[in-house]
């Protein structure tokens, strides 16, 4: 088998097994909070203060030594470094797992941003963060008070990186979805823009939304279903 061009494509899912909560389902981060309260940008403007609270403790989580990559994570870090053709993976954690074994690499794109950077409303310059953010924090670069925020997308805002993953998905040989439930667009609608002209593969818990536009699917836990995938896959190259 010759190798085309691939994107994988991750969400939340990926993560849960290294104890990172999902959005959707139960204990899901969206049952304990509404959307509209913690991640838009006129929840933000309303109470940042709520804001602020809810994604400190999620960049906190990211400091606990228990907090570490799991084998899906590796397994994907080596498909994208081992690939013989372009390789992108497009995430929409905001977490750092990932890129702790794939570290400053151009092949990592968080189309939904990351806790941990900080970016200023007033200059828009962007940090590398680990601290709590408030409404207090003076930006490093302009020195202004009250306008940082977390370097995330909200709900309502534009993903980052379409360009790049739009020319990607244009020339896509092979399309892997893994942990994510296939309900937020635009990641959503990457199954179907590939179609045709891809391999189409899900590696999910459970059938996601879009479930049935893959041309294959492989269900359960992401420790055990994407280490096994990613050998398979690298050993019919050889
Ligand atoms: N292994 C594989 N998949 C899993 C596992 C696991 N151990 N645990 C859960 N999943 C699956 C669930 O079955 C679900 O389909 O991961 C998916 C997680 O779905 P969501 O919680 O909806 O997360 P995600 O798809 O990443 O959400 C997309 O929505 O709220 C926004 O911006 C947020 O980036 C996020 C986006």
């Amino acid at each position: 088998m010759s190798a085309a061009p691939l994107i994988v494509l991750t969400g939340a899912g990926v993560s849960a097994e290294s104890g990172l909560a999902t959005f959707r389902g139960p204990d899901g981060l969206w049952e304990g909070h509404r959307v509209e309260d913690v991640a838009t940008p006129e929840a933000f403007a309303r109470d940042p203060d709520t804001v602020h609270r809810f994604y400190n403790a999620r960049r906190a989580q990211l400091l606990d030594p228990a907090i570490r990559p799991n084998a899906a994570h590796l397994a994907l870090a080596r498909l994208i470094a081992t690939w013989p053709a372009p390789a992108l993976l497009v995430t929409q954690n905001v977490d750092d797992l990932h890129d702790r074994l794939m570290p400053g690499s151009d092949a990592l794109l968080h189309m939904h941003g990351t806790l941990r950077k900080a970016r200023c409303l007033r200059c828009g310059a962007v940090h590398d963060w680990d601290m709590d953010l408030s409404t207090a924090t003076p930006c490093p670069a302009c020195g202004t008070a009250g306008g940082m925020r977390p370097d995330i997308v909200w709900f309502g805002e534009m993903p980052m990186g379409m360009d790049r993953i739009e020319t990607a998905l244009a020339e896509c040989g092979l399309f892997l979805s893994v942990g994510t439930s296939g309900l937020v667009y635009p990641a959503a609608g990457f199954v179907a823009a590939v179609q045709g002209e891809a391999r189409t593969v899900e590696l999910n818990l459970e059938p996601s939304a879009g479930s049935r536009l893959f041309d294959e699917a492989h269900h359960g836990p992401a420790t055990e279903v994407v280490p096994r995938f990613v050998e398979n896959l690298l050993a019919a190259l050889r």
